[in-house]
This record gives structure tokens, C-alpha cells and sequence, in this order.
């Protein structure tokens, strides 16, 4: 019974999908800002492993990280040397980052990036950024954008949630609304989030949409997170 609660208390299956916005999860964002930021410090270490396949395909250029939040990718390419920009569209979470001691931060909207053609060598698209943010079309928007600034040799690295982590999981909604629960304290935001989970298909379909056209899959079947390289030749 106590299962039923909690779950019922975080997922909101009655609300409907179609009508959360843009709009609604920016504030959201703004609103669990400094305790997402520091849930997402607190695991650093576990970032950094996670990215250990991404950085070994890494030989030059510059990196962006789209989506920032507080910084923590950007902290680990930073103290490895490697010349990173971060880009988030909500100035509470550049100042969780600015606050850490971060450089080379961009306010910007993801699908209309301040950036040439191709300039970077890999995109990261880390830490679940695409499935929290509302409509198919904006998200499509967005990839389409990441490929813009691609390099043709270069990648995008995404890690989304995996629809398909477990039996539960899978018959659980892959769209829904939720209540954050901040992982360091017992905060818990007033408005809920939007968050979408994918299958390895989905997710291969929407970037070959935005022209990506080779795929390596970096995690298995049963991971919570489902990881890939994307390259566009
Ligand atoms: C789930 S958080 C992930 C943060 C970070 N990548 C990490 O792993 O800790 C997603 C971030 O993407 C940002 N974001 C969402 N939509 C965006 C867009 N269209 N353009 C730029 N940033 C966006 C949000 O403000 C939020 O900080």
C-alpha cells in the first residue's frame, strides 16, 4: 500500500501529457535548480566513470555540453584539460555552476545556438536533457540543432532513461509528470516536472531524423540509463 502511495504521490498519470509545455518545465527547472544542482554534485564520481567511454573517443576540438545545469560535466573535461563549453537556457542553473567556479558558460535555447557550423568535435547531450523536455517536435528541434554544430567527423553522446531497464519499468507510462525529490534532503518541488523514457529504437528513429546516420550503443539492455554515440557519417 505504501508503494502504491509513494508512487501515486510522484506520478502523475491523470495530468495530461499533451498540455505540459515549454513554459511549465522551465519554471520547474528554475524552481528545483540549486537542489538538482547539488543531488547532481553529490554524484560526481559516478558522472565521471559514466563518461569514461565518451572521453576515450575524444582526440580533439572543442566539446560542448548542452544542457549544463550545474556544471559537473563541465568540471571533469575542465580538470582534464579538455576545452569544454557549457550552454543551459536557465540562468538558475548557470549560477549553480558560476557558483562552483565554472568557465565558459553560454545562456542559450539548445535550438538556436549562438555557434557556426560543425564547430564542435563532440556534442554531449548527458545526465537525461532530452527526455525532460517536453513535445516531440522540440525535442526534434533540438537534435536537428546538435547536428548543425556536429563537426562531420565528430559525434553526439546522449544518455537518456531506458524505457526498458526492467519488466516493471516497461509497463510503467514512458511519458509522465512528476514531483522532484531532492536525493541530499527531504525537499520536494511544489510543480511537477515533464520527463519522457526511450527505447533504443525511439531514440535511434529521432536522430536519424536530424541526421545522424551511425550509432554505438554504450549501455546494456538492462542499464537504467541508455547511453550512445551518434555519429553523422
Ligand atoms: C536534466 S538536466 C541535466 C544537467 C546536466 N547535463 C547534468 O548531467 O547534470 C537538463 C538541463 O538542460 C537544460 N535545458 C533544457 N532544455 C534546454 C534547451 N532547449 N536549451 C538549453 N538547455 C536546456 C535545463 O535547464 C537543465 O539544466
Amino acid at each position: 500500500m505504501k508503494i502504491i502511495q509513494l508512487l501515486s504521490h510522484f506520478f502523475s498519470f491523470s495530468q495530461s501529457i499533451s498540455s505540459f509545455n515549454l513554459e511549465k518545465q522551465r519554471s520547474f527547472i528554475k524552481e528545483i535548480a540549486s537542489h538538482y544542482c547539488k543531488d547532481r554534485w553529490a554524484v560526481r564520481e559516478n558522472i565521471s566513470k559514466e563518461l569514461e567511454p565518451v572521453i576515450s573517443e575524444y582526440s580533439k576540438g572543442i566539446i560542448l555540453d548542452l544542457g549544463t545545469g550545474g556544471g559537473v560535466i563541465l568540471s571533469i573535461l575542465q580538470e582534464k584539460g579538455i576545452p569544454a563549453v557549457g550552454v543551459d537556457v536557465v540562468g538558475e542553473m548557470l549560477k549553480e555552476a558560476q557558483l562552483k567556479g565554472i568557465r565558459s558558460l553560454v545562456q542559450s535555447d539548445g535550438v538556436k545556438l549562438p555557434f557556426e557550423d560543425g564547430i564542435f568535435s563532440v556534442v554531449l547531450l548527458w545526465g537525461n536533457t532530452l527526455g525532460p523536455i517536453p513535445g516531440e517536435d522540440n525535442r526534434a528541434a533540438l537534435l536537428q540543432e546538435l547536428r548543425r554544430v556536429t563537426s562531420p567527423d565528430g559525434f553526439l553522446a546522449i544518455s537518456v532513461l531506458n524505457r526498458f531497464s526492467s519488466p516493471l519499468r516497461a509497463l510503467m507510462p514512458h511519458e509522465y509528470t512528476f514531483l522532484y525529490k531532492s536525493r541530499s534532503n527531504d525537499w520536494i518541488s511544489k510543480a511537477r516536472g515533464y520527463n519522457r523514457y526511450y527505447s533504443f529504437g525511439e531514440l535511434k528513429r529521432q536522430l536519424k531524423v536530424a541526421g545522424f546516420n551511425n550509432f554505438y550503443r554504450l549501455t546494456k539492455s538492462s542499464d537504467s540509463s541508455l547511453a550512445l554515440l551518434a555519429y553523422p557519417n
